[in-house]
């Protein structure tokens, strides 16, 4: 056999080889969620308009069907329209942007509202998000007054801001929630170079580290406080299983609550009480596989135990920001643990079919279970702190 022969024989061999080659099976292309969550929205969007100028009017969740609305002064008002500048920075199309405008800026006269803490959920969720987007002096003096009003709340006997008025229960309550106000109040204090709102953050926190945590760094929800001697009257729950137990959001809250601490404060306790959390979570014997926490942690680890997805997306979101403040090795295992979250919740678990769940993105949260309020159902802030969670990761994937 000549040299061309022997060329074309090994041709034809190769060519026989690859035909028997194995099938590769076909592969599941991955599903692509911010298309997901554009096109939810978009239905969600379309089906609120008629809504425009009634006093409820944004969307919370899903109640009996049908999309059950917040007013401005409602605690999740501003979590729609900061979903609306998620969706505009990950997917950059103009219309996310306009939408987003349009629902930060009917929240304008929240900055006076004192009704409870929480101006901060409310406005740093909406206006917040809107400053990286669209800054401008007008947002800088909104977001000073309304960390103003925050600090009229603020009991300094206690050294806490106060969550609820007074009611039947408590004198001055503080749920473990508050911590998610404090943002507000550094952010003030960089606008503003005035420190008041700094040191309140400050003595709330390490109050809150105090007084609100157990042995085991699970936290209570409920601290009641005698406003005039500072004295604790009570440790209790209003959305938990019981006083002894803990309520999956709240431990959501304290974990992202403390990682904010370390950021604007730099100060290593916080960092350390954020870690102590996380490690309570990351143990504990009742996390599903899935990593989809039930609604509380001490809830009895059933198939039918409501999980709370809610709960899961603040935890993806809050340890994207803390896996950059430690050692390598653990910064790759909170990476791991937030992606496990939002791998499942891409799933169809917990991920909406599109067209359906009213437009929400996620399904299978939970509000208030002891009261029967918004039970496995969608809700405002698991789509937002889903969303927040796709976006740090993608910014930090960007960075790599
Ligand atoms: N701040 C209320 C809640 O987390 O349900």
């Amino acid at each position: 056999m000549n040299l061309k022969h022997f060329i074309y024989s090994l041709i034809g061999f190769v060519i026989v080889l690859s035909g028997c080659k194995e099938v590769e099976p076909k592969k599941e292309l991955p599903i692509d969620v911010v298309d997901v969550a554009d096109k939810q929205y978009d239905l969600l969007y379309d089906s609120i308009q008629s809504r425009i100028g009634e006093k409820f009017y944004i969307p919370r969740a899903i109640k009996n069907g049908s999309i059950k609305y917040a007013r401005s002064y409602d605690w999740t008002s501003g979590f729609y329209s900061g979903s609306l500048w998620y969706l505009y920075e990950l997917s950059k199309d103009a219309k996310w942007k306009t939408r987003a405008l349009d629902y930060t800026e009917r929240l304008d006269s929240v900055k006076h509202y004192r009704g409870n803490h929480d101006i901060g959920f409310m406005m740093e969720s909406s206006f917040g998000n809107a400053m990286r987007n669209n800054p401008s002096a007008r947002y800088d003096s909104i977001i000073v007054q309304s960390a103003k009003s925050l600090l009229t709340r603020f009991r300094p006997k206690a050294g806490i801001i106060q969550s609820w008025d007074k009611n039947k229960e408590w004198d001055c309550p503080v749920i473990i929630d508050n911590m998610m106000n404090l943002e507000l109040l550094f952010h003030a204090t960089k606008i503003s170079g005035d420190s008041i709102y700094y040191n309140v953050a400050v003595a709330h926190a390490d109050n809150t580290i105090e007084n609100h945590f157990r042995a085991d760094y699970s936290s209570y929800h409920v601290v009641d406080y005698d406003k005039e001697t500072g004295d604790v009257i009570v440790k209790e729950t209003h959305q938990g299983k019981a006083h002894e137990s803990a309520w999956a959001r709240g431990q959501s809250w304290g974990l992202y609550g403390f990682t904010v601490m370390y950021r604007e404060t730099k100060d290593k306790k916080y960092l350390d009480q954020a870690l102590k959390i996380a490690t309570f979570l990351q143990n504990h014997p009742n996390l599903p596989s899935d990593l989809i926490p039930y609604w509380d942690y001490d809830a009895e680890p059933t198939p039918t135990t409501k999980r709370d997805a809610s709960a899961a997306a603040i935890i993806a979101s809050a340890l994207l920001e803390l896996q950059t403040y430690v050692s390598k090795e653990k910064s790759e295992a909170y990476l791991t643990w937030s992606k496990k979250i939002l791998a499942s919740l891409k799933s169809p678990a917990y991920l909406a079919k599109v067209g359906t769940n009213k437009g929400f993105i996620l399904e299978h949260s939970v509000g208030t279970l002891p009261y029967k309020v918004e039970v496995d159902v969608p809700l405002n802030y698991a789509d937002y702190y889903f969303l927040e969670a796709l976006y740090r990761l993608r910014n930090l994937e960007n960075r790599i």
